[in-house]
C-alpha cells in the first residue's frame, strides 16, 4: 500500500489502519508465526482468508480499531496492533493487543510502532488511558510495554483463555499524563 494511508512514521516504520488489501501478506506472516504467536494470543490464529475476513470485520464498528506496523524500507508489515474495547464516555479507554513476526520480531520495529500508535491514540483518537494484559512469562512483551512506557498496575489470575487454559495476566497502563 503507499505511503499516504500512513497516519505517522518513525524512522524504520510507520503506523497504518489494517485494510482488506492486507489478506495475503498477513495470513502468510500468520502462518510462519504460528510457534511465536500461540503461547500468548487470544483467539483464533488467523492462518486462513476466512480468519482474516473475520478479524477485520471487528474494526468497521467502533469499538475496536486496528493497526498494522509497517516497515519504511519496503512498506512490509512488520507488526500488528489493535485498540480493542473502546470505551468513550468518562473513560476513553482501550485495551492494546499486538504482536511481531518471526521475520520481524528482535529489530525494534514494534517499540517504534507502539510508541506511534501511543501517540495516534492519545491525539487523532482522544483517548485518556491505554491497558496492556501481559502473561507474567511473556519477557519480549513486558520488555516492550516498558520501553513504550507503561506502568504495571496490578495482577489479574485467570484472566484470559488462552492456548488450552485460563492464564494470568499482569495489568499495565499509560494514561495521556504519562507521555
Ligand atoms: C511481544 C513481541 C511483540 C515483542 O516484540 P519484539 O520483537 O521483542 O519488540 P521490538 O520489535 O521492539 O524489538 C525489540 C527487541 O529487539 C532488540 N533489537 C535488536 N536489534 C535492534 C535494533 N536495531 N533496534 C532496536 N532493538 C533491537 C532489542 O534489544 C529488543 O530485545 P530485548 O527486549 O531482548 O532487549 C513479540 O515477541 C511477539 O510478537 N511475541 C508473540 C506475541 C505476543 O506475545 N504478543 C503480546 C501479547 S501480550
Amino acid at each position: 500500500m503507499s505511503a499516504a494511508s500512513y497516519l505517522a512514521e518513525g524512522s524504520h516504520v510507520a503506523l497504518r489502519r489494517i485494510s482488506r488489501r492486507d489478506r495475503t501478506e498477513f495470513v502468510t506472516l500468520n502462518r510462519e508465526s504460528a510457534e511465536l504467536l500461540s503461547p500468548w494470543m487470544p483467539g483464533k490464529s488467523i492462518t486462513t482468508p476466512e480468519a482474516f475476513d473475520a478479524y477485520v470485520e471487528r474494526f468497521d464498528g467502533p469499538a475496536h480499531e486496528g493497526f498494522v506496523i509497517c516497515r519504511l524500507d519496503t512498506g512490509a508489515i512488520a507488526g500488528r496492533a489493535n485498540i480493542n474495547n473502546i470505551v468513550r464516555g468518562t473513560h476513553q479507554a482501550g485495551t492494546l493487543g499486538y504482536c511481531a513476526y518471526a521475520s520481524t520480531t528482535g529489530r525494534g520495529y514494534m517499540t517504534e510502532g507502539l510508541r506511534l500508535l501511543v501517540q495516534y491514540a492519545f491525539g487523532e483518537l482522544r483517548l485518556h488511558r491505554l491497558e496492556a494484559n501481559i502473561q507474567p512469562a511473556n519477557a519480549p512483551s513486558l520488555n516492550l510495554i516498558k520501553r513504550v512506557g507503561f506502568q504495571r498496575e496490578g495482577y489479574s489470575p485467570n484472566f484470559q483463555f488462552i492456548n488450552g487454559a485460563w492464564r494470568d495476566h499482569e495489568r499495565w497502563a499509560i494514561t495521556v499524563e504519562m507521555v
